[in-house]
């Protein structure tokens, strides 16, 4: 397997503008694309602020943080990416733009390059099959955000080879991450679990057995999780967390999987959590006049 010198990330959201930093601040050569060319905008100004708080509060040195810089180009270009030797997608998370953008990339980027899924539930035999290269095609789920969390989930597809598992594990360890593995079943170890769980507090407050703030500090301070499961699914996105749900349930053939109503109702309504400023909770700051 040849050496990781560039990365291609696809995606510049929340998760990919993470995974960029984190691989630009370990000596590689980065090359983020976005098919929107805001998002990219909107995600240098995140790593670069990101860097900068790093740097004040002394977890990384202004040399390291300037070079990590210097080497993150962004892109719109699929072609930019030729160059890379390893990809990792954070692209929205839908089976067939996954597969599209796979199907893409294998006719452009190296022979010899690994493509690397973060999806959080989608099949990565299913996103392989839309290659050339089902060997060289793995899920690299990193959690968020990732230039902070330290566990990544590496998902094997039914043809991944044992040379592109381990280059996704050395690749994930020098990222200073910790490896778990997971057979390719809808939502692999961390969402079977941690969604039907996110799902169940939406259908709590749904079925009105208490409010959203009691959800969350009965969880936060009743089983010492962080953050409550209604402020996390926020944090991730409840665009995000239906689309797992839906993958869970066609994926899985459970009732018990069905998302809730009061979910599928926010995201039609736009409420996408943080990334929109409203979600369970509302972020947005209200003029001082209509301030109740
Ligand atoms: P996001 O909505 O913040 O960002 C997605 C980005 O992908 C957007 O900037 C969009 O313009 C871009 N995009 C969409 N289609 C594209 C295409 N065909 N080509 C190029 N760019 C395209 O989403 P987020 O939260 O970063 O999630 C991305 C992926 O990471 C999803 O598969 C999600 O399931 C996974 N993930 C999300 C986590 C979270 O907490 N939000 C955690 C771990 C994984």
């Amino acid at each position: 397997m040849a050496q990781t010198n560039t990365i291609g990330v696809v995606g510049s959201g929340q998760m990919g503008s993470g995974i960029a930093q984190l691989a630009a601040v370990h000596g590689f050569h980065v090359w983020l694309l976005d098919s929107d060319p805001d998002a990219l905008t909107g995600a240098t100004k995140t790593i670069s602020d990101s860097i900068r708080r790093l740097v004040s509060k002394g977890h990384l040195s202004q040399a390291v943080g300037t070079d990590a810089l210097g080497r993150l180009r962004c892109t719109s270009n699929l072609e930019d990416l030729c160059s890379a030797d390893f990809i990792i997608e954070a692209i929205v998370e839908s089976e067939d733009v996954k597969k599209k953008l796979f199907s893409e990339l294998d006719k452009i980027v190296k022979v010899s390059a690994i493509l690397a899924s973060n999806t959080s539930s989608i099949s990565i035999t299913r996103i392989a099959s839309a290659t050339s290269r089902p060997r060289q095609v793995i899920g690299m789920h990193f959690m968020n955000p990732p230039p902070i969390m330290k566990l990544v989930e590496i998902v094997r597809g039914a043809d991944t080879s044992d040379e592109t598992f381990n280059a996704t594990k050395a690749l994930a360890e020098r990222f200073g991450k910790t490896v778990v593995c997971s057979q390719d079943y809808s939502g692999f170890i961390i969402n079977r679990i941690l969604m039907p769980m996110i799902n169940e507090a939406f259908f709590t407050l749904y079925t009105g057995v208490a409010t959203k703030e009691d959800i969350d500090t009965g969880m936060k301070l009743g089983t010492n999780h962080p953050m409550g499961p209604l402020e996390l699914a926020d944090f991730i996105g409840l665009d995000v967390c239906l689309s797992i749900m839906k993958v869970l349930h066609a994926g899985l053939g459970d009732s018990k999987y069905a998302p809730c109503p009061l979910l599928v109702q926010y995201v039609d309504a736009g409420r996408l959590g943080r990334k929109r400023g409203i979600g369970v909770y509302n972020y947005q700051k209200l003029p001082e006049a209509i301030k109740p």
